[in-house]
């Protein structure tokens, strides 16, 4: 193998650590390059306002134009109908898991879960301080390896609303349409709920990796450190009628009607990782070509990315095996093992030393977990195709 390592290997700046790996981790993710410079540029000094991106108050008029673009720019990218909020909140994804149900359903009230993965089912836990809840489905009888049909799925009768994960970081699964044949299309599915029950989509992993029709959704929340910035923020896109919703008293910060009244800023919020998301959501629109949409161009090249990663585990005459039934394999995280465990530690460390990093699978898996979200160029993607060929001619 000679290729990966010289490949990944990026100019150096002087006297700074030096070459840049392909970062397979599932997250915090890579970044696109022309974001990180931009960063550096506007640490320093944003706009030539004199002042850096991290010492701006957040009421000033730099900030306010960042945090304007950011909202408009996430608008543009899908079209966002106008009856939804875009809001850029903290604690993380998980903090969703309590926001919504507190939020959006009565301690009488039974809201639904359909538990394809570990945080799909720490979203249902969290959510049992607020009363009943109920596992409409689950993969959990063959270790979240396949996402369930609609067939295999109970709605119960007046839910509050039915809560789904669209992509499984761990496991490596996510929501897509199928055709005639049961093959995959790539196509976002969302779960058949009953006509008005809300849908709630945890997106943290696949948001803006494909094209996202809002409109077939009522809240939508995403972690920013994947496929939209740096750790930090969560992006909450939710519709006007939920966020009226009042169901309970609740702290003034934990009503999603105190961040849209405010537009994201009742305190000081997390300044950087809103600008960040605003840089990487001007990324995705440059990424338009030729009069396509930019999230088709980016979803045909995660395809094209993650099918030479899964070419490699169909092609290596059984010594790769994939956790994911085919239907169900994930374009932004792909998880596969060796025939033996010590083979996976080997293959981590001698990929990490041709340059590829982060590619230890998550203990619920074992094996390794290639992570191939939006910023990770198709070249990352071809090394580490190439490696895992050589890898299993050398130890198959
Ligand atoms: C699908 C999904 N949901 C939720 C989370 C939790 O995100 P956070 O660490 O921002 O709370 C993660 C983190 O990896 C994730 O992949």
């Amino acid at each position: 193998m000679t290729t990966a390592s010289a490949a990944a290997v990026k100019p150096s700046t002087p006297g700074t650590p030096t070459a840049r790996l392909f970062n397979f981790s599932a997250g915090p993710g890579c970044l696109p390059e022309e974001v990180l410079q931009q960063i550096r540029e506007d640490v320093w000094n944003i706009g030539g306002s004199g002042i850096g991106i991290l010492e701006h108050s957040h009421r000033g008029k730099t900030f306010d134009k960042v945090l304007g673009e950011a909202v408009e720019d996430f608008r543009r990218i899908s079209g966002l109908p106008k009856d939804f909020h875009v809001l850029f909140l903290t604690g993380g994804a998980t903090t969703q898991n309590f926001m919504i149900p507190a939020n959006l359903k009565a301690q009488d009230q039974t809201a639904d879960y359909i538990t394809t993965g570990y945080w799909a089912e720490k979203a249902l836990e969290h959510a049992r301080i607020y009363g009943p809840v109920h596992e409409a489905a689950t993969s959990k009888d063959r270790n979240h390896c396949y996402i369930p049909a609609d067939s295999a799925t109970r709605f119960s009768p007046a839910a509050a609303y039915v809560h789904f994960c669209s992509n499984n970081t761990i496991f490596g699964t996510e929501w897509h349409e199928t055709d005639a044949s049961g093959a995959a299309n790539w196509r976002q599915r969302i779960p058949k709920v009953p006509a008005g029950v809300p849908v709630i989509c945890d997106m943290s992993s696949d948001i803006y990796s494909r094209p996202v029709d809002f409109s077939r959704f009522d809240l939508v929340y995403a972690g920013a450190q994947k496929n939209l910035g740096a750790a930090g923020t969560t992006v909450v896109v939710v519709r006007d009628a939920l966020v009226n919703r009042k169901v309970r008293e609740l702290p003034w910060m934990l009503q999603y009607a105190t961040f849209a009244k405010d537009e994201s800023r009742p305190n000081t919020p997390p300044v950087f990782a809103i600008y960040v998301c605003g840089l990487v959501f001007k990324w995705i629109l440059r990424q338009a070509q030729g009069g396509r949409h930019c999230l088709d161009v980016i979803a045909e090249r995660n395809l094209r990315k993650a099918g030479q990663i899964y070419d490699s585990i169909d092609r290596s005459g059984g010594f790769y095996r994939g956790h994911a039934d085919a239907a169900a394999r994930s374009l932004m995280n792909i998880t596969f093992k060796c025939p033996t465990p010590e083979l996976d530690d080997r293959f981590c460390k001698e990929a990490a030393a041709a340059g590829l990093d982060g590619l230890k699978g998550h203990r619920s898996t074992g094996g390794m977990r290639a992570s191939a979200y939006n910023a990770m160029p198709e070249a990352g993607c071809k090394a580490l195709a190439d490696f895992m060929r050589e890898f299993a001619r050398r130890n198959g």
